[in-house]
């Protein structure tokens, strides 16, 4: 007779001790990492609101079409960074307010491009900061999302700066 065979779902087998953090927290992620990847998430909600508000403010189609476009990158990064929350702490993360933002389309677009320039190294902090290879890929692979916004931003900031436009 064929002996039964345990399969643990996970190969190799890990000793318990090797699953305990030796950094505190459930996880194995310093509270630190949980900490700023909160900050992470309220600053989502602050882009969505802030970029809804932009595409309703740009004076062409093409613009309005291509802020959307942003926005939508930062509800898909709000959903990747809230599962990965849930997954480290076993909670929802802290629902907050979103923070104004200018009312004039020239400033807006300077306060976002300047804002997508920090969130790309605040992103890439956070991706050194973990050991766990995934949390590295979502962060490393947002950073280049935010670069690639503060190029458009700064496209349609030089755009208006240009033309000298009074409208909108
Ligand atoms: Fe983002
Ligand atoms: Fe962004």
């Amino acid at each position: 007779m064929v002996p039964y065979v345990y399969h643990p779902p996970v190969w190799p087998p890990q000793p318990l001790w090797a699953r305990t953090s030796q950094e505190g927290g459930a996880s194995g992620e310093k509270p630190d990492l949980i900490q700023d990847i909160a900050k992470a998430i309220s600053g989502q909600i602050n882009a969505i609101a802030c970029y809804e508000k932009l595409a309703r403010l740009a004076p062409t189609e093409e613009e309005r079409r291509q802020i959307m476009e942003i926005r939508q990158d930062e509800i898909n990064h709000y959903r990747e960074f809230t599962r990965i929350h849930v997954r480290l702490t076993g909670q929802q993360p802290r629902q907050v307010t979103p923070e104004p933002c200018p009312d004039d389309y020239k400033e807006a677009l300077e306060f976002a491009l300047k804002d997508e320039q920090e969130t790309v190294d605040f992103y890439l902090d956070i991706a050194d900061k973990t050991k766990d290879p995934a949390i590295q890929k979502v962060f490393t692979r947002a950073a280049h999302d935010e670069q690639n916004h503060a190029v458009w931003f700064l496209y349609f900031w030089t755009k208006r700066r240009r033309c000298r436009c009074n409208h909108p």
